[in-house]
């Protein structure tokens, strides 16, 4: 069930990664950031707000991937080189995962494809999506540190939206429970066995 339209948007497919985690576990991870109902629904809401806004969101964040050499490596050629067409078609993705972040329900179908996108950054499956020859695998400690950029710089987009402040805080915080959960899904095939 290749998306129409995304290149490598693999979500559903039959391909795709089963996750290691079960939804029993997923439960507990929720309970652990405090994830709830409300934040469910305020997540849609960001949803609604940052649908029109996807384009500038990508430029703010790849506009902070391209100011750092340490960040812009992973998208890069052997000679050092950015490949563009990796960066474009892996946008197009990143797009997509802020509405279904906001809007899919967290059932095994999502958590199966937590893991795929896990696997993406890792030596497992990386660079294989686009077929380019780019550094193996993204350090774990990049993705850990990427959430308070990926959190931080979505609050104008929020406040943007013409929402009261009261639903603004709160989207946010909905949003940086559900990257928190997303990049500790990710961190999984980093982990020794054992030890997730
Ligand atoms: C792929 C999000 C951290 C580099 C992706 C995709 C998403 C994403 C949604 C596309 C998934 C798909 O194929 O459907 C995030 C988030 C991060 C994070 C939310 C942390 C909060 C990082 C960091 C880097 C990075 C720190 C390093 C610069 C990449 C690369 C790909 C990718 C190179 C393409 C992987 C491939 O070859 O398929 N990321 N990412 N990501 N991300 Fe990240």
């Amino acid at each position: 069930m290749a998306e129409a339209g995304i290149p490598g948007y693999a979500y559903g497919a039959r391909e795709v990664a089963r996750s290691p985690v079960s939804l029993e576990e997923l439960d507990l991870l929720r309970q652990t950031v405090l994830f709830t109902g409300e934040d469910e629904r305020y997540l849609r809401m960001a949803g609604e707000v940052l649908e029109g806004r996807l384009d500038e969101l990508l430029d703010v964040w790849y506009g902070f991937v391209a100011d750092h050499s340490h960040l812009v490596y992973y998208f890069s050629s052997p000679e050092g080189e950015p490949i563009q067409e990796y960066l474009e078609r892996v946008r197009e993705r990143f797009k997509r995962w802020v509405l279904d972040a906001c809007r899919r329900p967290y059932d095994q179908e999502w958590l199966d494809y937590q893991q795929e996108i896990a696997l993406r950054h890792t030596r497992e499956k990386k660079n294989r999506t686009d077929g380019v020859e780019a550094p193996e695998e993204v350090s774990l400690r990049y993705m850990i540190s990427f959430i308070y950029p990926i959190t931080a710089t979505v609050r104008p987009f929020l406040e943007e939206g013409g929402r009261p402040a009261e639903d603004v805080e709160k989207m946010h915080q909905a949003w940086f429970k559900a990257v928190v959960l997303h990049v500790t899904l990710w961190s999984q095939p980093y982990a020794r066995e054992g030890s997730f």
